[in-house]
């Protein structure tokens, strides 16, 4: 356990934004969470200047202490070979257990929930097989239209092994005519109208696509009363917001590592199982010998005695430099802790949503929503013209962010390792851009 840092943030809510370079810089030097920034390296534009890098949300930055964490684990098996199981400084048989208390507190779990594993799309797989049983008349998944791809693949791969059509299984959440986001009361009126045909409702918060997150008690409240289960995909929510799961009552969740968490290309994942379940051991699961008790593991019994919570849904031994990497990203994590930097990222991002309201009428369209209880701190740009083109020229210009089909720009300070001036210099090479594509336009 690392110590903490003072992370409070100084500055009021109530700010009135400065459209200058001094606001921005006076912002960060307030900010007690900016010496953060240094703990990550920070890619370089073609000129030699650190980028303006706001693309944590598609892949998160390298913490300076990843290559370390994980060149402790090449030495330790180097040196120690197959008895780096026990003996290593960090041993790898309990390895993941040294992420289980800083991923609870993350997502706002109890240790018991939470277990590093896998990757996304397969946790959510190993969810579903124990949260998706249909049975004839409650066979129905309520997701979101413009789910992820993977999401929408799993989600009626499952309908299909079930051996239902998802053509009648999945029912999409729309936004109104006109709207890009989905609104709550729609969301709630959807699941009571499907009511007891209703297995499963599944959403990604943060919406990938529009940064819309969701007010996810009400919607598991509403899925309750219907008997079905809840589960959240947090590709784009843990570390970005301030989460709490247990409470919520979500029965299950999973997110990657490699965005907000900053683990890595590929990065292992996470998995939340609600502790309301962590004994329910008739649930079917897919078993492996990881998720087996602790104490007979090794005497490899041929009966499965599943561990109970979310360990319990473990099947291999995890990848040890993977889990180091991670480690060093959640150490951070741990330190600033998620109410400061969602306090600092409500700051940040409400700055961005500030200086894009500047722009030329036109140019861009946020729509992800302005209140900020409802996103994190993505914001979604829907772009007139090429917006591809104009990710590719913001890149070579030294400003990262990304593109989705068919016109979205996103654009993710996040409070780690982001500053106001990142911020500003965003917004102004943008500036720079819209008075060219009007001019062009
Ligand atoms: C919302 C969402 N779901 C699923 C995935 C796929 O993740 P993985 O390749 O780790 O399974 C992503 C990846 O970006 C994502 O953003």
């Amino acid at each position: 356990m690392t110590t903490a840092k003072k992370t409070s943030f100084r500055l009021s809510a109530q700010i009135r934004y400065g459209d200058n370079i001094a606001f921005a810089r006076s912002m960060d030097q307030q900010d007690t969470l900016a010496t953060y920034r240094s703990e990550f390296f920070i890619p370089k534009a073609k000129n030699g200047d650190e980028c303006v890098y706001l693309c944590g949300n598609s892949l998160g930055l390298q913490p300076i202490k990843a290559r370390q964490y994980i060149e402790q684990e090449l030495s330790d098996w180097a040196s120690l070979g197959v008895e780096g199981h026990w003996n290593a400084r960090h041993p790898w048989l309990p390895y993941h257990e040294n992420l289980t208390g800083m991923a609870a507190r993350l997502v706002g779990a109890r240790p018991v929930e939470v277990v590093i594993m896998n990757t996304l799309t397969t946790n959510l797989h190993l969810m579903m097989v124990s949260f998706y049983r249909p049975t004839q008349k409650r066979f129905k998944i309520i997701v979101e239209a413009n789910a992820f791809p993977s999401d929408q693949y799993a989600v009626a791969s499952q309908a299909r092994f079930h051996g239902f059509d998802p053509q009648k299984a999945i029912i999409e959440l729309k936004p109104r005519e006109g709207e890009s986001t989905i609104a709550t009361e729609d969301i709630v009126e959807t699941i009571n109208e499907h009511g007891k045909e209703i297995a499963l409702v599944m959403l990604g918060n943060v919406n990938y696509l529009t940064g819309q997150a969701f007010h996810v008690q009400e919607i598991a409240k509403a899925a309750h009363a219907k008997g079905a289960n809840f589960g959240l995909n947090l590709a784009h929510g843990a570390g970005n917001l301030f989460l709490k799961l247990h409470d919520w009552d979500v029965d299950f969740a999973v997110w990657c590592g490699y965005k907000y968490l900053n683990a890595g290309p590929g990065a292992l994942a996470g998995c939340f199982v609600h502790e309301k379940h962590s004994r329910k051991f008739d649930l079917p699961r897919f078993a492996g010998w990881w998720g087996h008790n602790k104490e007979t593991r090794f005497e490899m019994p041929a009966q499965f005695d599943a561990l109970p919570g979310a360990e319990g849904w473990q099947l291999s031994n995890p990848p040890i430099f993977q889990l180091a990497a991670l480690r060093a990203s959640m150490e951070l994590f741990d330190q600033a802790t998620m109410p400061a930097l969602w306090q600092k990222s409500k700051l940040l991002t409400g700055y961005l949503e500030f200086l894009l309201d500047k722009l030329p009428e036109g140019f861009v369209t946020i729509i992800t929503p302005r209140n900020p209880d409802e996103r994190g701190c993505q914001l979604s740009l829907k772009i007139s013209g090429d917006g591809k083109e104009l990710v590719k020229q913001l890149s070579e210009a030294g400003v990262i962010c990304d593109f989705r089909e068919p016109d979205i720009m996103r654009v993710a300070p996040t409070p780690l390792y982001n500053t106001f001036e990142d911020v500003y210099k965003f917004a102004k090479v943008l500036d720079q851009f819209a008075q060219r594509w009007v001019t062009v336009g």
